[in-house]
């Protein structure tokens, strides 16, 4: 991490009255005490295992938490096998990959965020220099883009051989009365069949041995939107939100429903108040199904979302936990000694059991 810089010091507001630095809305009462010491933890998202491990080895060696995240999501936004984030993410309906991330800095409550970038294959990194190099916090499609060509990212086509075919299959299955015959799918393997929708995300989340914060939400975001859709990743208090005294998270799955939520913001608020990283996970489960029912063409026939979200916390004291709709769902954690998937919590044990 960067030395602490003049711009710094004016972002945050030191100098300037210290009440302009506290954010508002939070639990203070129960804020967290200071955890100097503490074994560093990284929490990430089922697909992030091997984030962890990079991200904590970066901790290990007494790097920076925001250092460790990106470096770590990095890993997944350069692998062309993950169809959700980065190089090889599924495109959008007109066969154009667009790219989401978002990033935030505990120590100096600062964020920077990207959305709709295209041809960059790691818009974590454009969203951290939006943090440091700008006064702004969120930029957006030819901005974004103008912006990484002037710190000199090298544009590259994102779209690969297999997310161009599994854009293709989605095409000529859209509809029966288009000019578009039905796919060939003889001889594909099951997983190159499906024209699924997806929201995959990584979101990457760690607690250094002195207590600083940090994390990172990266993603291609819904395959098949319409260009320029933004999820939930790069909204800050959505998709990512850290503070420093309490805690950190984020979340992956379906970014209209969080974007409705503020989840994110909602579970560091949460922690602040004193609950668990896992029970504040599953009280923004709770706020987003209660909403959710409101929408009767999200709900199954017993009212529940028909769709994943799944929330990644990490408190100051180096506790973790994460939670969605359903079983099943898996996230990455490195508690300084493992690095393992974990199962997420849940509410409802699978879809339609009447629990
Ligand atoms: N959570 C990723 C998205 O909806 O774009």
């Amino acid at each position: 991490m960067s030395k602490f810089t003049r711009r710094d010091f004016l972002k945050t507001g030191v100098g300037v009255g210290a009440a302009a630095f506290v954010p508002v809305g939070l639990g203070r009462a129960a804020a967290l005490t200071a955890t100097a010491g503490a074994r560093p933890r990284v929490v990430s998202s089922g697909n992030g295992i091997r984030a962890t491990q990079k991200a904590m080895e970066i901790l290990k060696a007494g790097g920076d938490p925001l250092d460790a995240v990106i470096a770590g999501v990095n890993i997944v936004e350069d692998d062309p096998d993950d169809m959700s984030v980065g190089y090889g993410g599924l495109p959008n309906e007109d066969g154009v990959v667009e790219l989401d991330s978002s990033v935030m800095y505990g120590p100096t409550h600062t964020a920077g965020a990207v959305a709709a970038l295209r041809n960059i294959k790691n818009p974590s990194k454009v969203a951290r220099l939006v943090m440091e190099r700008t006064d702004h916090v969120l930029l957006v499609g030819e901005g974004a883009l103008k912006f990484a060509r002037a710190h000199g990212f090298k544009e590259e086509d994102l779209l690969t051989e297999q997310s161009r075919e599994a854009w293709l299959r989605w095409k000529e299955t859209m509809s029966d009365v288009d000019n578009w015959f039905p796919p060939k799918t003889e001889g594909l393997p099951a997983e190159m069949r499906s024209v699924m929708q997806t929201h995959g995300t990584i979101n990457c989340i760690a607690l250094d041995g002195s207590g600083r914060l940090a994390g990172v939400t990266t993603t291609s975001g819904l395959s098949w939107k319409l260009a320029g859709r933004v999820g939930d990743s790069p909204i800050i208090g959505a998709g990512l939100y850290v503070d420093n005294e309490i805690g950190a998270a984020g979340s992956t799955g379906r970014g209209e429903a969080n974007l409705q939520t503020c989840a994110s913001f909602r579970i560091v608020d949460a922690m602040g108040r004193g609950l668990s990283p896992e029970q504040a996970c599953l009280e923004a489960c709770k706020a987003v199904a209660a909403k959710t029912k409101l929408i009767p063409r999200l709900c199954d026939v017993q009212g529940r979302p028909k769709f994943g979200l799944d929330f990644y916390a990490l408190n100051k004291k180096g506790e973790f936990g994460a939670g969605g709709f359903y079983q099943g769902g898996r996230y990455a954690v490195h508690d300084g000694v493992d690095n393992k998937l974990r199962d997420v919590a849940y509410l409802f044990k699978n879809p339609g059991d009447g629990r």
